[in-house]
């Protein structure tokens, strides 16, 4: 199929994940960048959204399943790029009722939107009984990453994403400051242009990324800075090629693509958030991406607000 022709092209669907994949033809995708909901954190407020399972095998076979489907519509010399963070065992932010202050407090309304995340308990039970106590790092992101390899995944990197911004209140251990993108490929040849992954002088880049690139702050949600997916559209698909994300979000994914003259398709379970990403697509570029896309040389020095940097926190 000529990429160009793709059913969908261009456009931003609401749908759940693994229902909408099924509609899409084989082998018609050069690449997939996505960041799906982290377990037990967020509720997008759907019914068949993925990440308040009460069992993180649950949770981990909701994900094997929905890339198993994007799997058959990748091109065999695609890749699929996973960026997936993780969790502790008991960490209360974001999981008493409606956040860490109830669901009446102003973050869950600003944030969450009152609604609450329900499941906390049953969760950390589960965990005990797994023999992850209280404050334990949980792994998921490679507990999902295995299980993709077992799926029939080959995993290629794991990359570091260093988010030096993040602000955690711990004092018995190093504050968690990264995330993982992982990279897959279907088969052990496949589209890779390794001009856009150098490093200024000349040399591959290596694994750990450390992306200071502030996120969209317009979403209520998890939302990956234009940075942070930059390289990856551009090495994972030629030009004129589709990239998809399941997972779209605030369609973070398909700006990225279309600055860079990439097709994408996205799909996302909240109506609310589709329509936030056709909106913001169609906007094309700010200000803020001219200076990051080279089209606008003039240093500019943004003055963040005391409340716009605690908003932007809270969004970490
Ligand atoms: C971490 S956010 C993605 C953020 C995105 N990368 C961005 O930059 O805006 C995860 C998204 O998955 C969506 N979601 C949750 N369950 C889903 C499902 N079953 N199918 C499709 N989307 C789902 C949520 O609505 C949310 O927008």
């Amino acid at each position: 199929m000529n990429d160009a022709t793709h059913p969908l092209i261009d456009t931003v669907q609401v749908n759940d994940a693994l229902t909408f994949l099924k509609t899409l033809p084989d082998e018609s995708i050069q690449s997939i960048i996505t960041s799906p909901p982290y377990f037990g954190q967020r509720d997008y407020g759907a019914e068949q959204q993925i990440g308040l399972e009460m069992h993180p095998d649950a949770y981990i076979q909701a994900l094997v399943s929905v890339f198993a489907e994007a799997r058959r519509v990748l091109r065999n010399d695609g890749t699929f790029w996973l960026n997936i963070g993780d969790n502790y065992v008991g960490a209360t932010s974001q999981h008493k009722a409606g956040g860490s202050q109830g669901k009446n407090s102003r973050y869950s309304r600003k944030h969450m939107n009152g609604i609450p995340t329900t499941g906390r308990k049953i969760r950390n039970k589960t965990f005990y009984e797994m023999g992850l106590p209280m404050k334990s790092l949980v792994g998921m992101p490679w507990r999902v990453a295995f299980a993709l390899q077992s799926d029939g995944w080959i995993l290629r990197c794991d990359i570091i994403w260093h988010r030096p911004a993040t602000s955690e209140s711990v004092k018995d251990r190093p504050t968690h400051a990264h995330e993982y993108v992982f990279m897959f490929s279907k088969k052990q040849k496949y589209y890779y242009d390794r001009s856009t992954m150098l490093t200024e002088s000349g040399a591959n880049i290596q694994s750990v990324w450390r992306v200071t690139g502030s996120p969209f702050s317009g979403a209520h949600f998890a939302v990956f800075p234009a940075e942070l997916i930059e390289p990856i559209v551009q090495a994972s698909c030629p030009m004129n090629g589709v990239i998809l994300d399941p997972f779209g979000g605030s369609g973070t994914v398909g700006l990225v693509a279309k600055q860079h003259q990439r097709h994408f398709i996205l799909c996302d379970i909240s109506p609310e958030n589709v329509a936030l990403a056709q909106q913001r697509i169609a906007c094309g570029i700010t200000s803020d991406d001219k200076l990051r896309l080279g089209l606008d040389m003039k240093p500019k020095t943004k003055k963040i607000s005391s409340k716009e940097e605690q908003a932007q926190k809270l969004l970490l």
